[in-house]
């Protein structure tokens, strides 16, 4: 096997843990989703137009609970993801959820292979680009599944809030990756993830890639696609710095003496002719 290979192996193997732990965690809740919650992100129900009757490809689903809010906002909804764990518990939640929705184990670079269709959307969202490679592709392959005038939507860490040390003790912004990464990926050993709580998945090597924000976005305008919107925010979805404040809605930003940093993006962009 090349690096390529041997990179999405280690990262399955990751996130096949962490389908199964995600699915027990608080964080993720599927206790109350199956009460009928939503648990799409707030930025995404405001930005996302009305999506009753669209057909969506959901890309990096995890274990499906946004594909089948999607669902639930009236979509009609393919989800997927590489990790085999993940889908198979896609595929029951959306039994036990009653909520039709189809389900791929595919990796994003193998998906031409896997899926001959055709989507009026693609979405994909948090927690989602570090994790591969070869952006260009990514983007090329996103616009291959597009209809003409159909658009790719992304809700997204932001990439210059990654390049912090986000080390236990660490009081205020210090940085310690890079922001413009070549090709070579960061190599991380955690034993949890930001919805694990006290259960360890033990050491796992994994491999991420940070992409500057004009990569992300030269890479979707490569590939065919118009820019909409690009939107960044000063405030996250989860702790990811131990010094982060908790807002009242949920969200973690900045303590009030520190300043503002982006720490989310959104990005909506239309397939052109
Ligand atoms: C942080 S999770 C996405 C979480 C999702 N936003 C949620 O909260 O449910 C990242 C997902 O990407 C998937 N993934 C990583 N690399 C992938 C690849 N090359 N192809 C397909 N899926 C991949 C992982 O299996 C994992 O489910």
């Amino acid at each position: 096997m090349g690096d390529f290979d041997n990179y999405m192996e280690a990262n399955k193997d990751l996130w096949d843990k962490l389908a199964r732990i995600h699915h027990k965690s608080e964080f993720y809740d599927v206790a109350g989703f199956l009460k009928g919650g939503q648990t799409l992100d707030p930025i995404e129900l405001e930005e996302l137009p009305d999506l009753s009757g669209k057909k969506i490809l959901h890309l990096q689903c995890h274990f499906g609970m946004d594909t089948l809010s999607l669902a639930r906002l009236g979509a009609e909804i393919t989800g997927v993801d590489f990790s085999p764990e993940a889908i198979e518990l896609a595929r029951e939640l959306s039994k036990r959820a009653r909520v039709d929705a189809r389900f791929i184990c595919s990796n994003i670079y193998d998906l031409p292979d896997n899926l001959d269709d055709i989507f009026d959307i693609v979405f994909t969202s948090g927690g989602v680009i570090m994790w591969l490679p070869d952006l260009e592709r990514w983007a090329r392959i996103i616009a291959g599944f597009l209809k003409s005038g159909g658009f790719f939507y992304i809700r997204e860490f932001h990439p210059f809030a990654y390049i912090f040390d986000n080390g236990e003790r660490v009081t205020h912004l210090q940085v310690k990756y890079p922001y413009f990464q070549d090709r070579e990926p960061l190599r991380f050993e955690d034993e949890g993830s930001y919805a694990s709580g006290d259960e360890k998945t033990g050491k796992i090597p994994s491999f991420e890639w940070n992409h500057s924000v004009s990569r992300i976005i030269n890479c979707v305008i490569d590939a065919g696609m118009k820019i909409d919107f690009f939107h960044e925010f000063p405030e996250t979805s989860y702790k990811a710095l131990p010094f982060m404040v908790q807002t009242e809605s949920g969200r973690w930003i900045l303590p009030e003496n520190q300043d503002k940093i982006p720490l989310m993006f959104s990005l909506k962009a239309t397939k052109c002719d």
